[in-house]
């Protein structure tokens, strides 16, 4: 008995929250076959990939097999054809400058968000936003700066910033002193987004307490209002404090085909045990040229065709589909009297469960009695607990027909 393994993993829940689901769900199916459950848990898109993102993935495939067109190991930051048309597309109309050498292409902003962490200290202190995509602070306990879950089922090592209704899911500033702050707008689980006015705070304290953000992007196509920024980038001086995370999963339709990119601007600095600031971007690159080879030709091709003149029209279209959907929960569940947020800017609608129901207890109900898959709050955190998740991502179809059943209900 010698080999030793990380026990900071046993600190951590039995399993991923989107794995507990899979298998509760496939018990039910087992033990009623006949059950046609619609899922609209776990955030996957169900359009299928745009055309003229196909096409190209198939002419880069063709590529492959061809001598003179062969490719084997790409750059592991990705190829400078993807990393132009993002800052050209989706960074220089805001006013953002950046150099190719400050995006990096990934397989997937869970990756990133999770693998980030390796750049800094273990004596950071973390604060999230509590509800939370679960990456976050799972990484960091397996890291070991979590330490362990208290009875209140907050790890002790972490600073939670409560999202209730209390404060209309808007985070306050945080009262202790941390280090590295995660933020997701349009957020991940509530579905909430952030105005300019309101994400400026965070960059502001972020420089006043010498802070670093790590701001998820992932839902940034699905902002519908006016003065809900795309990038942190658009709030002056966010480049010295914030890296961006984005994705290429929930707007056109990648979480199978995986194709994102974080970017890490290079006037980010953090310290040395001395004191001597550091430069962040050529940490990043340095973890990803050692641990990643990137990401595979034909889908950085793929990922490209995005921003044709086809690829952006498919896109919006899906986009405007899945916000169809999530008006249409929205309205449904309005209407039986319940509590909801998101859905305007975001695929998410965040229910507030009836009856103080508990989460778990309101996720079985809606499977037990209207077949119907959803995310419970708590699984995001204690915060989350007495809410529930629904995503806009399913069909039209499968939509409407889980709001009719569980417009059906009575609670
Ligand atoms: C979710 O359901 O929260 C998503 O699947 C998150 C993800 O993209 O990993």
């Amino acid at each position: 008995m010698t080999v030793k393994i990380n026990e900071n993993y046993l600190l951590l829940k039995s399993s991923y929250i989107f794995a507990e689901i899979a298998h509760r769900v496939d018990k039910y199916q087992k033990e009623h076959p006949d059950a046609d459950v619609i899922r609209m848990g776990i955030g996957d898109v169900t359009r299928p990939l745009p055309k003229a993102v196909v096409k190209e993935f198939k002419n880069a495939v063709d590529e492959m097999g061809q001598a003179d067109t062969f490719r084997g190991y790409g750059p592991e930051q990705g190829y400078d054809f993807l990393i132009e048309e993002i800052i050209k597309n989706d960074y220089t109309p805001r006013g953002i400058k950046l150099d190719n050498d400050e995006v990096f292409i990934s397989d997937g902003a869970k990756c990133d968000t999770g693998n980030i962490q390796e750049i800094f200290g273990l004596d950071n202190v973390i604060a999230i936003t509590d509800p939370v995509y679960p990456v976050y602070v799972e990484t960091n306990i397996m890291a070991g700066r979590g330490g362990p879950m208290g009875e209140d089922g907050k790890y002790q090592g972490l600073v939670y910033l409560p999202c209730t209704e209390e404060n209309d899911l808007v985070p306050a500033l945080p009262e202790e002193d941390v280090d590295l702050i995660y933020l997701c707008f349009p957020n991940n689980p509530t579905g909430t987004a952030l105005t300019k006015e309101q994400l400026a705070k965070w960059v502001n304290y972020a420089k006043e307490n010498d802070a670093i953000i790590l701001f998820d992007a992932a839902y940034e196509a699905y902002i519908r209002e006016d003065n809900i920024p795309h990038s942190i980038y658009e709030i002056e001086g966010a480049k010295e404090v914030a890296i961006e995370f984005r994705s290429f999963s929930k707007n056109a339709g990648f979480t199978g085909t995986r194709c994102a990119c974080t970017v890490v601007p290079k006037e980010l600095m953090g310290y040395d045990g001395e004191g001597n600031p550091q430069a962040l971007n050529p940490l990043w690159n340095r973890r990803q040229t050692t641990k990643f080879n990137g990401v595979s030709y034909p889908i950085q091709a793929a990922a490209k065709a995005v921003y044709s003149p086809e690829g952006q029209k498919e896109i919006k279209e899906s986009i405007d589909y899945y916000m169809k959907n999530a008006e249409i929960i929205r309205e449904s569940l309005t209407n039986i009297g319940l509590k909801i947020y998101g859905g305007v800017n975001s695929p998410y609608i965040w229910v507030k469960t009836p009856n103080g129901m508990d989460s778990w207890e309101f996720f079985d109900t809606l499977l037990d009695k209207a077949h119907v898959v959803g995310t419970p709050g708590v699984g995001f955190g204690p915060s989350g607990e007495g809410y529930f998740r629904l995503t806009a991502f399913n069909t039209l179809e499968n939509t409407k027909e889980a709001m009719n059943r569980i417009s059906k209900l009575s609670f």
